[in-house]
């Protein structure tokens, strides 16, 4: 398959989105970009330069009207995308006293079910045509549970089995899909956490391995290396071993609340 030329990027406008759009801009690819602060969104458009190769798309990823809307009008302007990347995702720490149905509904709607929504409302079109490339921002922390991170790590691992699954279904319609599972990056996302983040990355550096990886049309980009591999060895630790180095690691034993 040809690289994409138009992508539609959802959680556009701040850390790893921001970084990746201005990465695809910068390769001469039209970007459309999709956030829910509409005025945010239109700052940032006019601050690249109001480039034609880009175009503002506001939806919340958990409304299908709004995402729908915003699909028709990429589709009106540059025709189907290429590429659709479902990136926005958020994040709530949460110590034992502090989970709520609630909350954990909250994650679940916008990183599993937003996702979900992002990636299917292109997959008619990709399938008519024969080709296409679907792709889903994870995390690390989906691969093995981990201290005060019980909904959001439920929502990336989901939604790496759904993009594993999906692999299978639509790989003989010419279909790529790739999963991204990015360690610890630096964006105000992760400015919110008080405890340590090993080998934080810059988003830009995030951008870059996205970028490489998405040229190759990788099954999974996944990154730093040294931290993603470590990850992946800890895989396969059995579950007691596996807890006790992790509560030892994470201080999580001792932590109350
Ligand atoms: N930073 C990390 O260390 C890290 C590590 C692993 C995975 N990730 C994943 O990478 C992705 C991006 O994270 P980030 O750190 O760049 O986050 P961020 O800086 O907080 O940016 C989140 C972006 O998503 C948008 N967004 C949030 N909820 C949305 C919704 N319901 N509908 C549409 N857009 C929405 C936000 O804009 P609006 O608020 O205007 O909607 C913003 O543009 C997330 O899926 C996150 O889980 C991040």
């Amino acid at each position: 398959m040809e690289n994409a030329r138009t992508i539609w990027l959802t959680g556009a406008t701040s850390g790893i989105g921001e970084a990746l759009a201005k990465r695809f801009l910068k390769e001469g690819r039209n970007v459309a970009l999709t956030a829910r602060n509409s005025r945010k969104l239109k700052t940032f458009v006019a601050r690249l330069g109001n480039d034609e190769s880009l175009l503002a798309v506001p939806a919340d990823v958990t409304s299908s009207e709004q995402l729908g809307a915003a699909y028709r009008s990429i589709k009106e302007t540059w025709g189907a995308p290429d590429m659709v990347i479902a990136n926005a995702g958020t994040h709530i720490n949460m110590p034992a006293s502090e989970l709520t149905a609630e909350k954990c509904r909250t994650l679940i709607d916008i990183n599993l079910v937003g996702a979900i929504n992002t990636l299917l409302i292109g997959l008619p079109d990709m399938l008519e045509r024969g080709s296409g490339h679907l792709v889903g921002v994870g995390s690390l922390s989906s691969y093995r549970g981990l201290p005060l991170a019980a909904a959001y790590g439920a929502t990336k691992a989901g939604l790496n089995n759904f993009l594993q699954s999906l692999r299978f279904d639509v790989e003989t319609y010419g279909l790529h899909v790739t999963a991204i599972n990015p360690g610890f990056v630096k964006t105000p996302l992760t400015d919110r956490n008080t405890y340590p983040m090993p080998l934080i990355i810059e988003a830009d550096k995030a951008a870059d391995y996205i970028w490489r990886g998405l040229e190759k049309h990788k099954m999974e980009i996944h990154f730093p290396a040294a931290f993603s591999w470590s990850c992946k060895l800890l895989r396969v630790l059995p579950y007691p071993l596996y807890h006790a180095l992790v509560r030892r690691i994470t201080g999580s034993a001792k932590r109350r609340g």
